[in-house]
């Protein structure tokens, strides 16, 4: 029995030295290129929905409707798009140059098929040291519930929501989109900051 304790301590202590050593020698990946480390992705995501499956879910505080979806695509456009991207537009350098990834939220299934309070608690809250900013007391609660309504509908956008997306875009698809023409774009006159933002699509 003595014997047995002594070998998990054993066991125990050498794990330790072996994480320690792996971390404190420079053996974690440190640039976004590197590879992931070893369970990083499955214990970071069993993290996540272990902790999520324990939240109250709350039904959204808005209905799906145009009204609703125009208002989350101005949040959206304001601060969402360098990282997650817009329909039929490539992915932008900042977003090719992070890790994790941040999934292109128009593109594919995005998240149209997580609940909506799912991805209220995500957008409100950030995902810890992937590059998601918490959003909380930066928008309001309505704000966060119109840009949740907009990429859960995301694949079914109708062309209002999607010229509100695209308006102020200077990229060859928001020109090519009828009506875009008309409307000056935003950043013609653009503030120090809004013009670095634009660069970065
Ligand atoms: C600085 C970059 C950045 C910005 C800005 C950003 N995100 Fe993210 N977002 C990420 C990254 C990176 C992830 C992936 C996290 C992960 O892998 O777990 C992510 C994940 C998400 C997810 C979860 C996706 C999934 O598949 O579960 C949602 C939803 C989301 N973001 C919505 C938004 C919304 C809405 C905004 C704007 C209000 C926003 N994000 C702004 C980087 C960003």
């Amino acid at each position: 029995m003595k014997g047995f304790i002594l070998g998990i301590l054993i066991g125990i202590l050498l794990l330790v030295g072996c994480v320690y050593v792996y971390f404190s020698w420079g053996f974690a990946p440190v640039a976004t290129a590197a590879r992931p480390m070893p369970l990083e992705r499955k214990l970071a995501k069993a993290g996540l929905h272990a902790y999520l499956d324990k939240l109250p879910h709350p039904q959204p505080l808005v209905p799906a409707d145009e009204a609703n979806l125009i208002a989350g695509a101005k949040v959206y456009k304001e601060q969402c798009v360098v990282c997650h991207g817009l329909p039929d537009e490539p992915k932008s350098a900042v977003s090719r140059g992070m890790f994790p990834a941040p999934p292109e939220l128009f593109h594919g299934t995005g998240v149209t098929d997580d609940e909506p309070w799912e991805t209220y608690w995500k957008v409100e809250s950030g995902i810890r040291m992937t590059g998601m900013p918490g959003f909380k007391g930066q928008l309001s609660e309505k704000e966060i519930w119109q840009v949740t309504m907009l990429v859960k509908n995301a694949d079914k956008i109708t062309e209002p929501v999607k010229k509100e997306l695209l308006a102020g875009n200077t990229t060859p698809m928001a020109m090519a989109m009828p009506g875009m023409e008309s409307k000056p774009a935003k950043e013609t006159k653009p503030s120090k900051e809004k013009a670095s933002k634009s660069k970065s699509q």
